[in-house]
């Protein structure tokens, strides 16, 4: 099959069926907009597991995603969508590039959670946008779609924190990216992982994400395999 796009974290391919497409999970892990580059083996199936529960969670909570089903250890099958170039962030305490930018205490609980868009555009650095950059980088048509990306990060990230709550596990922030399906509904798309989330440990506050590679903290895998472990009990 046809290798349509090729990312830092995955690789996508064409199908039989044009409607969809499969992602496959690569180990490589890159930071800081590639800077930084390693691989750990199994990350990427890790990933590929956590991602589908996840999305399966999601779907039982009624929020509409890409995901189909699991196809084998590294590979997703799902949805054709045109993906919104834009990140959006969504961030319920305050650490890395929030606490650099505004100063606000690591680790401080903040009293709203905060939605962010990032322009998804790696030769600039992946830039914070405000709502009139977005329209005017047409990454959406008008504010309506980025109010509908607003209310599914704040829905997903209902339904994510208070399952990783009773995982022990505390959802500091993440990145989500969406795309227009073929009758032109945006849906959830690309991943949710420990390359894309911050995970704490609730009592602890360990790092259980890919800030152990950014920062070379060390057992990066011990940790992907600790959320798929937790997620799964
Ligand atoms: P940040 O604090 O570095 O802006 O990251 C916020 C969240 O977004 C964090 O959970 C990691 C995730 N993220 C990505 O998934 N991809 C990226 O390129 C960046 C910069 C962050």
């Amino acid at each position: 099959m046809e290798l349509l796009y090729e990312g830092k974290g995955k690789k996508i391919f064409s199908t039989t069926n044009p409607q969809e497409i499969r992602a496959f999970f690569k180990d490589d892990l890159t930071a800081f907009n590639a800077q930084k580059r390693g691989k750990e083996s199994q990350k990427g199936a890790l990933n590929c597991q956590i991602t589908s529960a996840l999305f399966e969670l999601l779907h039982t909570k009624g929020i509409k995603t890409h995901y189909i089903r699991q196809l084998n250890d590294n590979e997703i099958l799902c949805h054709k969508v045109q993906i919104i170039p834009i990140e959006v962030v969504v961030r319920n305490v305050a650490t890395g590039s929030l606490t650099k930018r505004l100063g606000i205490p690591e680790g401080q609980v903040l009293h709203k959670t905060l939605i962010e868009f990032y322009y998804k555009n790696d030769s600039l650095g992946d830039p914070l946008i405000n709502d009139e950059h977005a329209i005017l980088l047409q990454c959406v048509q008008d504010v309506q779609e980025l109010e509908v990306l607003r209310k599914q990060a704040r829905a997903i990230n209902t339904a994510l924190k208070s399952f990783f709550l009773q995982k022990n596990l505390k959802l500091i922030d993440f990145k989500l990216e969406f795309g227009k399906d073929s009758a032109q509904n945006i849906i959830l798309a690309d991943e949710i992982t420990p390359d894309s989330c911050r995970f704490w440990d609730k009592e602890s506050n360990e790092k259980l994400d890919k800030d152990r590679f950014r920062q070379g903290l060390g057992d990066v895998k011990m940790a992907y395999q600790e959320v798929l472990k937790r997620i799964l009990q």
